[in-house]
């Protein structure tokens, strides 16, 4: 039985003022005029209701770039969905927030670059972005939201993993997300200057244990590793067509929202298919569902219900097919790779978006 999911990622826009180089989003960006309408979104979101999700992440690209917002927030709401808007936060005034909170709006996650304004702008690409993301943190706080800041962490940045912690304090989030660059889209172009050494990743673990410890009550730390460490996959999305499906700016549905950049995979577009539809019936859901389609040594492996077989955009990225097991883990023949894009790397510049 197939299960409804339970959050839909809800890419409004891949507009964005920043030009981070890990953005996982795909490297053709869709254009404004591709993207689905505020009557497309507002139909989407009651079908996601319908079928039983429970929350919506509204993101992008910067979801704010979008003038009708506050309508898309308001039919989420409408939709019972618990809305968690997802944004850079350099173009969140007071006016525009207060319009969201009156639409529905339940919760902010807000991307920090670093911790300090010099090395957050270089990497965010944008000159006047850190304080312009701190004023939108005190807003947030001061209209009475929950807030979580995301921290995306890597070889430029993780020796300011204390400060990150520190800073999420200063701003008030409750929750601190700490998340290693996942190496899809974007961000494949930009791997040798972000992966971190082990000895790195070492030390950023022992800071966010020490961390956890220390903030029990104040803050919650959520912290997903790199897998170009890892001996074992992470349960990529929770398992393709499990918990959560994706809608790219165009209305393609998708398992996750770094499907898109798989070559060759076709997806169901919601300006001709039912949400409902391509959640149960699609090829492209029921394609890497279940443990039916997995290759050795997925099959019959003790793990196979655990991680799913890992992450079939990592596969598709790394070894040209979806369909094999992810050389995240060390029993795929291709492991191998993980670590000789270790040693490769140490790059110092950025390839940022024209
Ligand atoms: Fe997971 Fe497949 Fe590795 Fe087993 S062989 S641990 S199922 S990725
Ligand atoms: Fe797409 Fe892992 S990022 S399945």
């Amino acid at each position: 039985m197939i299960e409804p999911p339970l959050a839909v990622l809800a890419e409004l826009t891949h507009r964005c003022p920043l030009r981070c180089p890990y953005c996982s989003n795909p490297v053709d960006l869709a254009k404004a005029s591709e993207e689905l309408t505020t009557g497309e979104w507002a139909a989407a979101l009651r079908e996601a209701g319908e079928l039983g999700c429970l929350q919506v992440h509204l993101s992008g690209g910067e979801p704010t770039a979008r003038r009708d917002l506050p309508e898309i927030v308001a039919a989420a709401r409408a939709a019972g969905l618990y809305t968690n808007l997802i944004t850079a936060g350099v173009t969140l005034d007071a006016p525009k927030l207060s319009q969201l909170i009156a639409a529905g709006l339940d919760h902010v996650q807000l991307s920090v670059q670093d911790a300090e304004t010099e090395g957050a702008e270089r990497i965010g690409g944008l000159r006047g972005a850190h304080a312009r993301k701190r004023e939108a943190a005190r807003l947030v706080k001061q209209f009475g939201l929950p807030l979580t800041i995301n921290a995306v962490v890597h070889r430029q940045n993780l020796h300011n993993l204390p400060a990150l912690v520190e800073l999420a304090l200063a701003w008030g989030a409750a929750r601190l997300e700490v998340a290693h660059v996942q190496y899809y889209g974007w961000a494949l172009a930009n791997r040798a200057a972000l992966l971190p050494t082990r000895a790195m990743l070492d030390a950023a673990t022992l800071v966010v244990g020490a961390a956890r410890e220390r903030l029990k009550g104040r803050l919650v730390i959520d912290y997903v590793v790199p897998d170009y460490h890892a001996v074992r996959p992470k349960a990529c999305m929770g398992g393709w067509g499990r918990r959560f499906l994706a809608i790219s700016p165009r209305g393609d549905i998708l398992p996750c929202h770094a499907a898109e950049s798989i070559e060759g995979m076709m997806f169901p577009n919601l300006r001709d298919t039912p949400l409902r539809d391509a959640w149960l019936d699609s090829e492209a859901f029921n394609r890497f569902r279940g443990t039916a389609w997995m290759p050795s040594p997925c099959r019959g492996c003790a793990h196979a219900e655990r991680d799913w077989g890992g992450c079939r955009c990592q596969a598709a990225a790394m070894l040209g097919d979806p369909a094999q097991t992810d050389p995240a883990c060390a029993l795929s023949p291709h492991h191998g790779l993980l670590r000789e894009a270790v040693q490769a790397a140490g790059a110092d510049g950025f390839a940022y978006r024209g």
